[in-house]
């Protein structure tokens, strides 16, 4: 059996199937998941969640949504988490939204950029969330990041925008979206980038992939992105399992 790692799960905030037997399935077949958190307090949950989950890894960050809670306390709190977890191993999920609401886009920036020095720091890796700002998110890592391996988490930008966070290093996580048929982005992304620059995820509960659309969203169905590209590319599931997992590894190599 080839072995997948899903780089971005919030399979703690399962409702309708218990987070517990999604592990378990993701154990069952081989899928090792990570679990992003979204906000200061959210960053405690997710810190239980993989200590007391086999097979889970987590990051802590808080994500644009949420930046409205984020304090000095915060920073200080992912530290401690980060210290005595071995099993946290990135800062996510972190970055810019103007999606629903642009009032208050300077805080988001403010926040972003504390994070990425934050992780800079601790060198760690960054899982990022880029919604309707992918100008804005691309400058400020270029400007800001030094050191930390980056990840665009759902990718959900252009060709153009995926080579040009790839000439960075920045690694590209794709999802369900890929799976959809008005994903045309998401296709012409999994078909044209180098293989060496891609990672899957699922960011479940969300964005569940065909054919279980409109039901809830699993760890498990990183499998149907994967065959999904896999087809695209006119290749077998098990190649895109095997590369998207060494891309991973050489990110997160604590993952065991
Ligand atoms: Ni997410």
């Amino acid at each position: 059996m080839t072995r997948f790692i899903n780089t971005h799960s919030h399979v703690n905030m399962l409702k309708t199937l218990s987070p517990d037997i999604a592990v378990r399935n993701c154990i069952e077949n081989d899928i090792t998941i990570i679990v992003p958190s979204s906000s200061a307090t959210d960053i405690f949950e997710v810190d239980n969640f993989v200590k007391n989950h086999e097979n889970t890894y987590g990051y802590v960050g808080v994500f644009p949504e949420e930046v409205k809670g984020f304090t000095d306390k915060t920073l200080s709190d992912m530290e401690n988490i980060i210290k005595n977890n071995p099993k946290i191993i990135g800062i996510g999920e972190i970055g810019l939204d103007y999606y629903w609401d642009k009032t208050y886009i300077d805080l988001q920036k403010e926040v972003f950029i504390k994070q990425i020095e934050f992780a800079n720091e601790m060198n760690l890796p960054l899982n990022i969330h880029s919604r309707d700002a992918h100008f804005d998110t691309l400058e400020i890592l270029k400007k800001y990041n030094k050191n930390s391996k980056a990840i665009m988490h759902c990718f959900s930008g252009s060709l153009e925008f995926a080579k040009e966070c790839i000439k960075e290093g920045i690694y590209i996580a794709l999802g369900g979206v890929v799976t959809f048929k008005n994903g045309k982005k998401a296709k012409q992304v999994a078909k044209e980038i180098p293989l060496e620059y891609l990672l899957l995820e699922t960011d479940d509960p969300y964005l569940t992939p065909v054919p279980f659309r409109g039901k809830e969203n699993q760890p498990m169905y990183v499998k149907y992105v994967a065959q999904e590209i896999a087809d695209i590319r006119k290749t077998d599931i098990d190649d895109i399992a095997k590369i998207t997992t060494q891309n991973t590894l050489k990110i997160f190599p604590q993952i065991s």
